[in-house]
């Protein structure tokens, strides 16, 4: 959406919200019946995005020159398994776009992933930008607006072995890629989004994760095996998203997303912004810590995305804060991660995202890992309906895209947890669409729930 369109819907949204007030003083004495039909209707924004996502390493397969394919086999490694084939979405990828365009939708979100794109410091892969630029031609040709990631959690391993993002020269090399890409793929791309998460290692500080040494947090556990991989690896410096000092990490991602969103914009004014996990935290006592870990966790990105086209909104479930973090109530669902199903939490962290940044919200991922796809069905009705309550208030909300297209690698769990609206058959690699598949196309389809 261009600037002009962006006044002209925001006009809208509140012509929209002033007229439903005043409707709803009108109707105020007439029958439940009347005001019914004049609910807000259930059709969403015109161009609004409907999309599923992925991250090049969960999905391509063989991601070897990136720090994770390391990481997955270092002794001792958290990980459950190694990511290995993946989907194979690095050849598949024409018949899951197509796929995904036949289903209805309107937009793919997915990662470049770096480590592929320049190999080696300083050498870039011209092959591997001319798969992403037909990755990216089957999305024109279908119709699917592409909302590309530049970085989604993994690095080359060469940056890795330099410190990751530690090492101060960090945001003018993650500049260059982000340039060298564009320039070479600006003129296909929909939306751009620097990182993804980056505010994950602090978020991890703030979560409950099961089966961790006590008093140990994820990003803890990570860096205090910082010091056997490193030596495993014979690299002295080696670091990694998580495993870094969060402080200068966060710091020097920070300037490298100011620096790669110039670098994106030279090549190609594209509208540019980053995406942010987050949970619906609620206080919940007295004594709640819940404003510390929003200032903490989301509050220097989010003045960050105030210069920024979007802001990317990614949630899955909430949080209860009091001194700390209260895990999900007894007996209430769990997915497959341990999060409590709780679908609303997304229509909460949207309209918090959108006043503290004050710019356009895209929901870049929500989703639930479940092998009972009537609870995807169900998580999804109910947290579309959180996001139209959102757009009817006067919220700019632009799209929702699903996490994920398909079951995919899950990072330390591996491939245990189904995100996927479509299933992969890992020795076959056949696909399965599910009918939350089916039933997210048709909403999109529709435009309406
Ligand atoms: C990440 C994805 C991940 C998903 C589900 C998000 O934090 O961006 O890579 O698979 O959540 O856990």
């Amino acid at each position: 959406m261009n600037r002009r369109e962006l006044i002209g819907n925001t006009a809208k949204f509140a012509f929209g919200v002033s007229l439903g007030s005043r409707l709803s003083t009108t109707v105020a004495n007439v029958t439940p019946l009347a005001r019914r039909t004049l609910a807000p209707p259930k059709t969403f924004p015109s161009k609004f995005l409907w999309g599923a996502a992925t991250a090049a390493h969960q999905v391509e397969g063989n991601n070897i020159n990136s720090d994770n394919w390391l990481l997955e086999r270092a002794p001792n490694t958290m990980y459950k398994e190694p990511s290995g084939d993946a989907c194979d979405h690095y050849h598949l990828y024409e018949q899951d776009i197509n796929q995904l365009a036949d289903l209805g939708f309107n937009a793919y979100r997915f990662s470049i992933e770096w480590a592929r794109i320049e190999p080696e410091k300083g050498s870039f892969s011209r092959a591997e930008l001319e798969h992403y630029r037909r990755m990216l031609e089957v999305c024109q040709r279908r119709g699917l607006t592409p909302l590309v990631t530049y970085s989604h959690f993994t690095l080359p391993r060469w940056f890795a072995y330099q410190g990751a993002w530690e090492n101060p020269e960090s945001p003018d090399l993650f500049a260059r890629y982000c340039g060298k890409a564009t320039t070479h793929l600006g003129d296909l791309i929909g939306y751009a989004a620097t990182f993804n998460e980056p505010d994950i290692p602090y978020l991890f500080h703030w979560i409950n994760l099961p089966n961790l040494p006590p008093g140990m947090d994820l990003a803890g556990v990570m860096s205090a095996q910082k010091g056997a991989l490193r030596k495993y690896l014979n690299a002295p410096q080696f670091s990694g998203f998580l495993m870094g000092d969060a402080e200068k990490s966060r710091e020097n991602m920070m300037v490298a997303h100011t620096k790669g969103k110039s670098a994106i914009k030279s090549a190609k004014n594209l509208p540019v912004g980053l995406t942010l996990a987050m949970e619906d935290d609620q206080p919940d006592g007295t004594n709640s810590r819940f404003a510390e870990k929003q200032a903490d966790v989301y509050g220097p990105w989010l003045k960050l995305a105030k210069q920024d086209d979007f802001v990317g909104v990614q949630t899955y479930t909430r949080s209860r804060i009091g001194s700390k973090t209260i895990p999900p109530p007894q007996g209430a669902e769990l997915t497959q991660m341990g999060y409590e199903f709780y679908p609303e939490s997304l229509e909460h962290t949207v309209r918090f995202a959108a006043k503290e940044s004050g710019v356009p919200v895209i929901v870049t991922e929500n989703g639930v890992a479940t092998v009972d796809d009537t609870r995807r069905v169900q998580y999804i009705q109910r947290a579309l309906a959180g996001v139209k309550r959102c757009i009817d208030d006067g919220v700019v909300v632009q799209g929702y895209i699903h996490w994920s297209l398909l079951d995919n690698f899950e990072w330390i769990f591996g491939y245990t947890p189904k995100f996927g609206l479509i299933a992969v058959d890992r020795a076959t690699q056949k696909r399965t669409v599910k009918p939350s598949a089916v039933t997210l196309g048709k909403i999109a389809k529709a435009n309406s729930l």
